[in-house]
């Protein structure tokens, strides 16, 4: 029986639950396990992905999804198990990152676009049998003097709504995600630059999405908060983030999409989940507010790990507490002093 592309959605962001972002490419990764001087083998990236996924708590209390890179996806645990049967087992739905990577965007210097559409129909066709029931595509947008361009604006959102179009057809729920960058060397941006790019970009993404013919009720959008880029000399406070964040998705976010799950994007664990909480706090909102974090929940494990075995109890008690503290943000129930009770 397949599952209807509107349930799969609910799921993902079902109350108090949300998405791990697992899907580092080969490169991404290589610079993580960098950071704790752990080479990046083949079956390094099994171990530390098999300890995440089997981290029970998390994974069956707070974890509705996770995102997979194509060789995760087709990996096994140690003892044989697939890993994407480990994350169905825990009640996990197993997601895939579909793009090939931002490029640069050709006579636009500094710009990129995603790439990745040739031969998607076939690639998601493969995946859904090997388990996937929802996917992910990253477009990055810049900001800088003059920068972002209406080319770019335009092109990315146009790929965006191709691939969401390409992932209903095989029956798999499209995570469209467009990223305002906070970090990178120019990011000196303030909070309210953020939020003219974050809502004209929305406008445009979903401008593309209805041409395309793309359910809405079937998809999850994956935003950046509004928020002043990381080399800001004025840096906006926690309830200015939730405020300015919910107002700009307010403005541009049809309430036919169930949830929006955000990405950190350079933010620290605990502001992630600050940022989360205070938005869900405001309330009042047509659509679930949750979490689909990459660094902002792995960052405390992967440090606690080490890529020592007999670390691997810590790694998972550090997963498991930023998945609680994350799921109760995403029911506007987090609070500093649960913090220190870790
Ligand atoms: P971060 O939460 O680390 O930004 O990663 C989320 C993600 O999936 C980016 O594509």
């Amino acid at each position: 029986m397949t599952e209807r592309l509107e349930d799969i959605a609910t799921a993902m962001v079902a109350p108090g639950k949300g998405i791990l972002a697992a899907d580092e490419s080969t490169g991404t990764i290589k610079k993580r396990f960098d950071s704790i001087g752990l080479e990046s083998t083949e079956n390094a990236r099994r171990d530390y992905r098999e300890m995440l996924f089997r981290t029970e708590e998390a994974m069956r209390n707070y974890i509705s999804g996770v995102i997979l890179f194509d060789e995760t996806l087709r990996q096994k645990a140690a003892d044989g198990t697939p890993l994407a049967e480990l994350i169905r087992s825990s009640g996990a739905i197993p997601g895939i990152k579909v793009d090939k990577g931002a490029k640069p965007l050709a006579l636009s210097p500094g710009e990129q676009i995603t790439e990745g559409l040739d031969g998607l129909r076939e690639r998601l066709a493969e995946y859904y049998d090997l388990g996937a029931r929802f996917a992910k595509w990253r477009a990055v947008i810049t900001i800088g003097d003059g920068l972002p361009t209406w080319n770019c604006e335009n092109a990315n959102a146009h790929a965006l709504a191709r691939y969401a179009a390409l992932c209903q057809e095989a029956k798999i729920v499209p995570i469209v995600e467009p990223e305002v960058l906070m970090d990178g060397p120019g990011a000196t941006h303030d909070i309210d630059r953020c939020y003219d790019v974050t809502h004209k970009v929305l406008r445009i993404v979903f401008r593309e999405l209805h041409a395309a013919n793309v359910n809405l009720e079937g998809i999850v959008l994956k935003p950046n908060m509004v928020i002043a880029g990381q080399k800001c000399s004025k840096q906006a406070s926690p309830n200015e983030v939730a405020e300015k964040t919910v107002k700009c998705l307010k403005a541009t976010v049809p309430s036919a999409v169930p949830g929006i799950a955000f990405l950190s994007g350079g933010q620290s664990g605990e502001e992630a989940t600050r940022h989360l909480s205070l938005m869900n706090e405001i309330g009042n909102l047509p659509w679930a507010l949750t979490f689909s974090y990459g660094r902002a929940l792995q960052a405390a494990a992967l440090q606690a790990w080490g890529g020592k075995s007999e670390n691997v109890a810590a790694g998972q008690r550090a997963f498991a507490h930023r998945a609680k503290m994350n799921s109760l943000a995403a029911l506007g129930k987090w609070q500093d002093k649960l913090e220190e009770a870790a």
